[in-house]
């Protein structure tokens, strides 16, 4: 950490700019220089890889939707492809995407690590006049029931790999034949563009990793690009995501 402090010192010198210091862990802060040159601490926008000594609970806990009430991009536009029925939302968050799909006609079960997120997720289904069902669990325990859902959705799911290959060997298993599977997320090199996601490469999806993963599937869109993301306070500009989406076919 010193060693970390000291390097931007020293860049704020080389540059004569005035920046705010603050004591922050390996993984917390992300330097970046502006094409000014300006150096810039980036947290303050970036949820996951900003503080991460901050629980999702914590970042919960804030005022407002971490993400918007609005349902994510990606999953609006393919939304017709997925047939009716049961849908499992990995790391639901705070329901925007679950909310979606309910007022679609969709039996939606979101699952996610915080409970303070999903307390919100039904709030919101409240105040729109949708059920949803919610589970509070750790992606790392949860058990995907075999051949139950007509769709699984992850957007912005980052874990650990050990962690995801284990998720998605389970989504494959978990989809009925004809169920779909929808995933937008950052890809790696997100790493360097501040505008949201976790600075750990391990978290961040490359196609090729996913291709592997998701064996089993039919990928009729899977493909990396760069998008204005404004989807809440927690994705806020310009990022390089990775999207999938994904047919059983057998
Ligand atoms: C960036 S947010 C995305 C939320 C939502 N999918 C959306 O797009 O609005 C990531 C979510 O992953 C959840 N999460 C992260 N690691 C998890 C884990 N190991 N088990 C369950 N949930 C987890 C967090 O609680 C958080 O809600």
């Amino acid at each position: 950490m010193v060693d970390m402090l000291d390097h931007t010192k020293k860049l704020a010198a080389d540059h004569n700019s005035a920046i705010m210091f603050e004591i922050f862990d390996e993984h917390d802060g992300v330097l970046r220089q502006d094409t000014a040159g300006n150096i810039i601490i980036t947290n303050e926008n970036n949820l996951e890889g900003g503080r991460n000594s901050m629980s999702w609970d914590e970042r919960y806990s804030e005022p407002g939707f971490a993400y918007g009430t609005a349902p994510n991009e990606f999953l609006r536009s393919v939304v017709n492809r997925i047939p009716q029925g049961n849908i499992l939302s990995l790391a639901e968050g705070e329901g925007r995407n679950a909310v979606y799909l309910a007022s679609l006609g969709y039996q939606v079960t979101g699952v996610d690590g915080s409970q303070v997120g999903l307390r919100k997720a039904m709030e919101l289904a409240k105040e729109r006049g949708v059920a949803i069902t919610t589970i509070h669990a750790d992606l790392n325990e949860f058990e995907i029931e075999p051949g139950k859902w007509d769709g699984i959705i992850t957007c912005y799911c980052h874990v650990p790999s050990a962690i995801r290959i284990q998720l998605h060997h389970a989504a494959v298993r978990g989809l009925k034949p004809g169920g779909v599977f929808v995933l937008e997320g950052f890809s790696k090199e997100q790493i360097s563009y501040g505008t949201g996601g976790p600075q750990s490469l391990d978290m961040l999806y490359s196609l090729e990793e996913l291709r592997g993963e998701l064996a089993g599937l039919e990928l009729v869109h899977a493909i990396k690009l760069e998008r204005d993301v404004r989807e809440g306070r927690g994705h806020t500009g310009i990022a390089s995501v990775v999207q999938i989406l994904g047919i059983k076919t057998t």
